[in-house]
């Protein structure tokens, strides 16, 4: 897979934990690009044993590769500059160059505001990053203020005329007054001036960079955001973000030839959702989820009943060992059985070639099974419904298990490749591919970066296939 270019975008509703699988494949790529979404998304990576959080900068960063924050991507300065201390802080270099689009759009206090503050959108347990009001304001052409506007010499009054024209709404919702409304204006100039001038030199084009860059031969990596059952068209609508968090998405918003590239597609072993909406799969419910803390642990009681078919149990168990509690907001994510349904479907949508197995290890020790099929008044389908609401999972015949692996079985694992993995495991990821019609190229069985196995997965899984 040398100097192929790569879109990486995550299959269910996020949290996929395509930070790591970015990661792994950056030091491959010379550019590594986010293309959508904005800082309400959240990439943990782990590497010399460090952990690093980022928000907007593509993770590649900490690889010294050059980085690209592309059109799509809402942007805001203050988390842009938040993560490149992080990096600094956790002793890594920026060596690359760093591109941001001068066609984004950027995140104005006031999105914010209007985001964190109730109203129509409360139902959908937004990041609160002001990600749905940037979106409008884009939409609407005329209240938008791009990232060319504001490295611009007319940025002062494009803001105010903006602040002027949504004077009402701002009033309305309580983020300012009509007697404070330039005294506003004027502290968000200030404020943001000062990220202009220090954004100015990274501003260009991503469609001309990047394709200058695939001409010459230069490899690129896509790293989405979200993920597919969050995209704001194929996803599960009004559950979703603001962005296309496709592959398909991908290449649309960067201007680029979606043909140069490999798809892989990114599935936790389990999925997990933040936020409402249904999600036929859940192990327990998110009343009972919102109240537990990272870190709580499950007693040895606890944990055989969950065995014995607890299933709010194990879904606990699942969200304290997989540390599903979210990188931006700190929620606990709803945990839930696999779902080959919503797999087949994502990988439908995205072309996806391969498929990267994510925290499959979190499984270790848990029976579990998944959906092949959903069904609600007595009819069944085998297709992912636009409107999920009161669609049953069906479960598969089987029950999968495995044994935890202590930490010298998953050296070897690594070190011998896919044949090494237990056989439970392997079953698992065989019905998977099997049920998506895609090999699985990548199984990552620990998070730091070298607990991944890659050797023979994607042959033995395509022989599955066969
Ligand atoms: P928004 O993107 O902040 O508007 O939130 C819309 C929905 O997408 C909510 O259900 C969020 O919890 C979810 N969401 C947004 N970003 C992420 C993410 O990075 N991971 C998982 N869910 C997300």
């Amino acid at each position: 897979m040398d100097g192929q270019n790569k879109i990486i975008i995550g299959a269910y509703w996020g949290d996929e934990g395509k930070g790591k699988i970015v990661d792994l494949l950056a030091s491959e790529a010379d550019w590594v690009v986010r293309f959508n979404g904005g800082d309400n998304a959240g990439h943990t990576i782990v590497a010399n044993g460090k952990e690093v959080v980022l928000h907007v900068l593509p993770s590649g960063v900490v690889q010294g590769r050059n980085a690209a924050i592309g059109p799509d991507v809402f942007f805001n300065p203050k988390s842009f500059f938040a993560d490149y201390e992080s990096v600094i802080k956790a002793g890594f270099k920026i060596s690359g160059r760093i591109l941001i689009d001068e066609r984004a759009h950027v995140i104005m206090p006031y999105h914010t505001a209007m985001d964190a503050g109730g109203g129509a959108t409360e139902q959908l347990g937004t990041t609160k990053r002001g990600i749905g009001p940037v979106a409008k304001d884009k939409a609407s052409r005329t209240e938008d203020i791009t990232v060319s506007d504001l490295v611009g010499t007319g940025f002062k009054e494009k803001l105010n005329a903006v602040v002027a024209a949504k004077a009402n709404e701002l009033i309305g919702n309580r983020i300012t007054t009509a007697a404070e409304l330039n005294k506003y204006a004027n502290e968000i100039y200030m404020q943001y001036v000062r990220y202009a001038n220090e954004l100015k030199k990274y501003v260009g084009s991503c469609a001309y960079e990047l394709n200058e860059a695939l001409a010459s031969g230069k490899s690129l990596l896509l790293e989405g955001a979200q993920a597919t059952l969050l995209d704001i068209v194929h996803g599960t609508r009004p559950f979703v973000t603001s962005s296309n968090c496709t592959a398909g998405g991908a290449a649309a918003n960067l201007g680029i030839d979606i043909r140069k590239f490999r798809i892989i597609a990114v599935a936790k072993a389990y999925p997990t959702r933040v936020g409402e909406g249904s999600f036929p799969t859940e192990l327990g419910n998110y009343e009972d989820a919102k109240k537990e803390r990272k870190g709580e642990t499950l007693t040895a009681a606890e944990k055989k009943k969950a065995i014995d078919g607890d299933l709010p149990l194990l879904g606990k168990w699942i969200r304290q060992d997989g540390r599903e509690f979210g990188a931006t907001t700190g929620r606990p994510r709803r945990t839930g059985f696999p779902d080959f349904v919503a797999l087949r479907y994502s990988g439908m949508i995205n072309g996806a070639d391969e498929w990267a197995i994510t925290k499959i290890d979190v499984l270790s020790g848990k029976p579990f099974k998944a959906a092949v099929a959903y069904e609600k008044d007595g009819k069944k389908t085998t297709r992912f419904p636009f409107k999920l609401e009161g669609w049953k999972p069906v479960y598969g015949r089987k029950e999968y298990f495995w044994p935890p692996m202590d930490e010298n079985e998953k050296m070897a694992a690594v070190q011998k490749g896919y044949d090494a993995l237990p056989q439970g495991m392997k079953e698992y990821v065989k019905d998977l591919a099997i049920s998506t019609g895609a090999p699985v190229s990548m199984v990552s069985i620990g998070p730091e970066r070298e607990m991944t196995v890659v050797k023979d997965a994607l042959k033995r899984t395509a022989e599955y296939l066969k």
